[in-house]
């Protein structure tokens, strides 16, 4: 048999619902989950040169955005389909709904399609928590959480098991949304702390994390309400016209991004000068670039989700779903005996003549 005769090798690609990922997430435990999500990422980041990296691309409409996020190594190529749409929980909708694909540099087979809605929300938490380890006080103990939806949970949770937070200031335009996030934490052993606007959320905060979903230019963080010491973890501005923080406190101490092309365009850092400093979060990671440097420091994560998150977190939960056994297949690719009878997947006997040519344009 040579390469002409050999039958195609049979594809496995596996599939990942957010039943399977639940079920991860159970088996590990959700603060083992985090852990193992921010060493992924973090030692993702510390070979960003082995990454064929490009900002994501955006298409914009009126309610929102769909964007396309792909990023490979030499061995492994991932994307993410994702989107944001603010209004959409008026419909009874997510403002964030993904899914993503890992496959095989080597031969172009996909391995995986995973849903992505639930492992975004780990994965950026783990990515805000990865920053925070090196730019916030270690100290920190109280942060204030302003926008209580979807992501909020997996925020405070990530920054309560491995930051140490032991309080939570929380805040939203939408009281009810709070009550969910109180409800959801009630058998922590955080303090939850209901604020009557942003600037209560932060009073006394060591951290603030904004996560807010609003299609404007919103200033939710001025900078009265930031005194020396503190982070801001800004995970909700990610897209043109859509900030969180006022340009001032971005003037208050560094800023860290994860890929400044991209977020030069849709980060807070949107409203500053194309020459305004921001340092890669990877550049502190490797020591080539320094991280807080005091304790009276301010210090500025401008969080918008990079493409390389996600492929650690899909290189992540693929490792433990093969580990658990957890997942199923996916028959995505037709199996073929002869990699070039591609026309044998269609399975029917071929008719002598089907369709009149008249007949046609009927059936278009
Ligand atoms: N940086 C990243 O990697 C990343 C990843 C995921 C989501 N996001 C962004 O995070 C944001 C939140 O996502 P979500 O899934 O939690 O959305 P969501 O719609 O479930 O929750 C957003 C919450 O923000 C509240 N809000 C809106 N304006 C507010 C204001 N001015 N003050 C206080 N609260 C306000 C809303 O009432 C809502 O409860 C979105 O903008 C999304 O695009 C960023």
């Amino acid at each position: 048999m040579n390469f002409l005769t050999r039958p195609s090798a049979h594809i496995q690609t596996a599939f990942l619902s957010p039943q399977h990922v639940a079920e991860i997430v159970q088996t590990r435990g959700l603060a083992q989950v985090f852990a193992g999500m921010v060493e992924a990422i973090r030692s993702d980041f510390l070979r960003w040169s082995e990454f064929d990296k490009t900002a994501r691309v955006a298409s914009h409409s009126a309610n929102g955005v769909i964007e396309l996020m792909p990023i490979a190594d030499a061995k492994t190529y991932t994307f993410k389909y994702v989107n944001g749409h603010p209004s959409n929980t008026l419909r009874g909708l997510s403002t964030v709904m993904a899914f993503g694909v890992l496959a095989d540099v080597d031969t172009g087979t996909p391995l995986l399609v995973s849903e992505l809605t639930l492992t975004t929300a780990l994965r950026t938490a783990a990515t805000s928590v990865m920053a925070a380890q090196s730019l916030a006080r270690p100290n920190s103990r109280v942060m204030a959480l302003i926008g209580n939806g979807s992501q909020s949970e997996f925020q405070a949770l990530a920054f309560h098991y491995l930051m140490g937070i032991e309080e939570l200031r929380l805040y939203d335009v939408d009281a009810s949304a709070t009550e969910k996030l109180m409800r959801n934490l009630a058998g922590t052993s955080l303090r939850l702390v209901k604020c009557s606007s942003a600037a209560d959320a932060a009073r006394g905060a060591d951290i603030i994390t904004t996560v807010t979903a609003d299609k404007t230019q919103a200033t939710i963080i001025t900078p009265d309400m930031v005194v020396p010491g503190m982070h801001i973890n800004g995970v909700g501005g990610d897209c043109p016209g859509k900030t969180e923080l006022h340009a001032d406190v971005l003037r208050m101490g560094p800023v860290f991004v994860e890929y400044a092309p991209q977020s030069r365009v849709e980060g807070d850092v949107q409203q500053m000068p194309a020459d305004f400093p921001v340092t890669e979060l990877w550049q502190v990671l490797n020591g080539s670039a320094t991280g807080r440097t005091s304790d009276d420091q301010v210090t500025v994560f401008d969080s918008v989700g990079f493409a390389l998150e996600d492929f650690s977190a899909l290189r992540f939960m693929r490792e433990q779903s093969i580990a658990l056994g957890i997942g199923e297949p996916l028959p995505l690719i037709p199996a073929l005996a002869d990699p070039k009878n591609l026309f044998s997947a269609l399975g029917a006997p071929v008719p002598a003549l089907a369709v009149q040519p008249s007949m046609a344009p009927a059936l278009a």
